[in-house]
């Protein structure tokens, strides 16, 4: 296979794993908003949102191995050009910030959510707000990461 096309390939891998990506982070968010909607007066409807995004997450842990594994195929195939540009660089960090924010506050506070629903709604409360900000700064990510990754500043 010409270079050319296993680049073309690797692209179209890497968009649709963006797009698997940033849709199922958006769509959670809704989802999320509206269980934090239904949080009070409709509990045990509210419960089955929760259960909803964990069958979303799967895709996004499809959409996050493709991406880093098209993009590294990127990477290798360009002969690593891009690896010396600060756009690229500021890419990968703010791709690490996407990851430790998923486990450090997403996983955590959503733990704590499950944890304390029924025992403690002031700790549920504090929880919901955390994962609304958290879903905010993760599409913030993803729309910086997208906009760096098309116009390629160096
Ligand atoms: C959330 C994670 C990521 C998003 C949203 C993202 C998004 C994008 C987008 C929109 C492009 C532009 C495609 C085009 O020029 O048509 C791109 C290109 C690229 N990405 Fe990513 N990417 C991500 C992660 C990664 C990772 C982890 C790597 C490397 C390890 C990587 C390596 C590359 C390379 C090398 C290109 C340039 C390809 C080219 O222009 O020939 N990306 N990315």
């Amino acid at each position: 296979m010409n270079t050319l096309i296993s680049l073309q390939l690797l692209l179209v891998l890497h968009l649709i794993g963006l797009a698997l990506m940033v849709g199922t982070t958006v769509v959670e968010y809704i989802t999320f908003k509206t269980f934090a909607k239904l949080f009070d007066t409709e509990r045990e409807r509210s419960c089955s949102l929760l259960y909803l995004m964990k069958k979303l997450s799967v895709l996004l842990g499809i959409g996050a191995a493709l991406l880093i594994i098209s993009g590294s195929g990127l990477l290798i195939i360009t002969g690593g050009v891009f690896a010396h540009q600060v756009w690229f660089q500021i890419k990968l960090l703010l791709v690490l910030a996407l990851i430790l924010n998923g486990f450090m506050v997403g996983s955590r506070q959503e733990a704590k959510l499950k944890n304390s629903m029924d025992i403690d709604v002031m700790q549920s409360m504090n929880a919901i707000r955390n994962l609304k900000i958290f879903y905010l700064v993760q599409m913030g990510l993803f729309f910086t990461i997208i906009f760096l990754s098309v116009f390629k500043f160096s």
